[in-house]
């Protein structure tokens, strides 16, 4: 018998990035999902504005996706995946490598977000030391990024809650430029802020204080995602670019959230046209359906790694589940739909939509600022005094109870991340319903 789920027996699911006590009290259960809605626990038809967690561009359950997987787990549910292979994993990484700016010829398989960014983190490291240039150890992030929660995620990362608690045990070696948010500066811009490119020049100050000789790698999310959606100012990213190329310092871009059509191309990085030299993905790759990642390398990077005896592991590292057959079956499904149904072309049509409908809150009297670029978007609340985060928390409640709209909240910031095929009606019809609850709350 299906045991009932109370308060009381819900204390054994210790839950991710959830407030668990205050979410126990009331919880908001879901039972289903179909296209761009969610069904609740109590029979509600709720409508998704955060595609999953920026996972589910194409909706839920997309049938090709879902018919592929099926097929997949009855075929072959794992293949050994050290010293054997199976077809899939090789062809998806042909099709990733194909779909990745020009250059990147070369996948490596990880299960999530945070896999990929310690993956990437590592290559690096690896790189230069195969290269003779051991003294490259140096990891330069940003502040307010996030490159999920491994050691060297969290290290990289510049998220004070995600990295206070295990202060004395982050990795060595890394410092932080500057993130690129000003309110002052920069507050309701749409899309690119104008202001902010000169940010990068931080860069020099660290090279100036290291040495270029100690630094390996700099991350930087393109758009910084799960901090509250910060676009990159103008000639930033290029800049970036420019002076990691002189100074003989590897670029890696964490394209978890921005890959896969979210800023209206495959890559964030084929959108801005800077090519980094490492990039790292999940989410989208399989749309959410079986968790899946990947960091692409270019061929120069990978050739480097290709030295030394044949019969010997050039890269020490790897996960048990990298290249999965039934991930790779998501993921070769995914990137499918992606191209019949033309997703990146789809959301690159929504984008004005999305500003115009996202910029109406820049005059409320409660919102700071609000931020958008490709189907990304975020309208900042003023904090209630003395209780940061409250009111967020009750615009992401109210949404779910009495709107039927799941958004996500960061503290005060509320978080959209519309479906790739979304229609333009839900948005409107979102926007509305935030609108009603930010009325009602205080
Ligand atoms: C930019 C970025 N990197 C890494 C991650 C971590 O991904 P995961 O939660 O799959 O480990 C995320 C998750 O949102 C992300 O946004």
């Amino acid at each position: 018998m299906k045991k009932q789920l109370s308060p009381q027996n819900m204390d054994a699911f210790w839950m991710p990035f959830t407030a668990n006590r205050d979410f126990k009290q009331n919880p908001r259960l879901i039972a289903s999902a179909q296209g761009h809605h969610y069904i609740s626990n109590d029979g509600r038809k709720i409508y998704d504005g955060f595609s999953g967690l920026w996972t589910s561009g194409i909706g839920h359950c997309h049938p090709k996706i879902v018919e592929a997987v099926r097929q997949q787990v009855g075929e072959m549910d794992l293949c050994m995946g050290f010293q054997l292979g199976h077809s899939h994993a090789f062809t998806l990484a042909d099709k990733l490598t194909d779909m990745a700016p020009q250059g990147f010829e070369h996948a490596f398989f990880t299960n999530s977000g945070s896999e990929s960014v310690d993956t990437a983190l590592k290559i690096a490291l690896a790189y230069h030391r195969a290269r003779g240039d051991a003294s490259r150890t140096r990891l330069i992030g940003r502040q307010r990024g996030y490159h999920g929660v491994n050691f060297g995620g969290i290290s990289v990362g510049g998220i004070a809650p995600n990295r206070k608690m295990f202060s004395a045990n982050l990795i060595n070696g890394v410092d932080h430029l500057p993130h690129t948010h000003n309110l002052e500066q920069a507050a309701f811009s749409r899309g690119q802020p104008q202001w902010g490119g000169h940010l990068a020049d931080e860069l020099e100050s660290l090279v100036a204080l290291h040495d270029a000789s100690t630094i390996a790698a700099v991350i930087v999310e393109p758009v910084a995602g799960s901090t509250g959606i910060l676009p990159p100012p103008v000639s930033y990213l290029e800049r970036l670019r420019e002076l990691c190329t002189q100074h003989g310092i590897l670029l890696i871009f964490d394209e978890v959230i921005t890959a896969f059509g979210r800023v209206g191309a495959s890559f964030a990085a084929e959108r801005f046209d800077v090519k980094p030299d490492l990039i790292t993905t999940a989410k989208g790759l399989t749309n959410g359906v079986i968790p899946m990642g990947a960091v692409l390398a270019t061929d120069h990077i990978y050739q480097s790694f290709m030295q030394g005896p044949e019969q010997s592991i050039e890269f020490f590292h790897g996960y048990t589940y990298s290249g999965h057959p039934v991930a790779t079956a998501a993921g070769l499904a995914t990137l499918e739909v992606y191209e019949q149904e033309g997703s990146f072309q789809q959301a690159r049509e929504l984008e004005d939509l999305f500003a115009d409908a996202i910029h109406q809150f820049d005059d409320h009297p409660m919102v700071i600022d609000v931020r958008n670029i490709g189907l990304m978007g975020a309208i900042e609340l003023a904090p209630r005094e003395g209780a940061p985060g409250a009111r967020g928390l009750e615009a992401h409640k109210q949404c779910f109870w009495n709107e039927n709209l799941v958004i996500r909240n960061a503290m005060d910031i509320l978080q959209f991340s519309p479906f790739l095929n979304a229609k333009p009606d839900d948005i409107a019809q979102m926007f509305d319903s935030v609108r009603a609850v930010l009325d009602r709350i205080d």
